[in-house]
């Protein structure tokens, strides 16, 4: 059975990570957050103490960082010059710079460069901003999903392990994300115009991945089992 590629685009706290790693696995499909390459990143300019509005010197870093990614059981594993950096990725100062980070063209393209490498013999589940859009807008199947923001806070609540802040704060740090992340001059979070549409707001995770599965089945004709 032929492999197709399948993207999944979304503001953050959507679901998209869980959606595609179930996605994924089911298909046996790679799964590739792409969230995770921006943080990771972050991480470094951060670590490396730049001042992360100085476009140079974080050009400079993400051009010397080794980045590799690596699909595990329990998530994709992230890599950085030999330094497993999977959770320090999620803190809330990476939180904080993030979109800050994401703006800069020669950093997009960097990883936009690589994203399309993975995803260039088909078999990759992909989650992001701008997937179905830029980095594979020939994707068979592009997914944008989507929920209200306070249901998105409180998904991401339950996530974390030591909470730094309360739910109120991280609703209003996603809204913050979306508007950039929305705003921004190079590849804004659009909804690419052939992808489906879903709200997850009110279905639940299972529903959400039987959604994306019927759409991969249509597409390769039910043999993706
Ligand atoms: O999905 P996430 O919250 O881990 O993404 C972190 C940030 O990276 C988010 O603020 C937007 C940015 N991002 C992006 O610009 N393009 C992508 N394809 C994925 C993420």
């Amino acid at each position: 059975m032929d492999k197709i590629n399948v993207a999944l685009d979304g503001p953050a706290g959507a679901g998209k990570s869980t959606v595609a790693r179930m996605v994924a696995h089911k298909l046996g499909y790679i799964y590739v957050d792409t969230g995770a390459m921006y943080r990771a990143v972050t991480w470094k300019a951060l670590q490396s103490g730049l001042d992360i509005t100085d476009e140079s010197s974080v050009r400079d870093c993400v051009e010397r960082m080794h980045l590799v990614l690596h699909p595990g059981e329990t998530g994709q594993q992230v890599i950085v010059d030999g330094e497993n950096i999977t959770t320090f990725i999620r803190s809330s100062e990476v939180n904080q710079a993030v979109s800050q980070i994401s703006q800069i063209p020669s950093v997009r393209q960097r990883l936009v460069q690589m994203q399309k490498q993975m995803a260039a013999n088909k078999g990759v589940v992909m989650d992001g901003r701008d997937i179905g859009t830029s980095v594979l807008p020939d994707a068979e199947v592009k997914v944008f999903l989507t929920a209200n923001p306070r249901v998105r806070a409180e998904r991401r609540y339950a996530e974390l392990e030591q909470p730094e802040m309360t739910l109120e704060e991280l609703e209003e740090e996603i809204k913050r994300r979306d508007d950039i992340d929305r705003n921004r001059e190079v590849s804004p979070l659009r909804e690419a115009e052939d992808a489906y549409h879903l709200d997850s707001s009110e279905m639940s995770l299972q529903e959400v991945v039987d959604a994306v599965l019927e759409l991969c089945m249509d597409r390769v004709g039910g043999g993706a089992e």
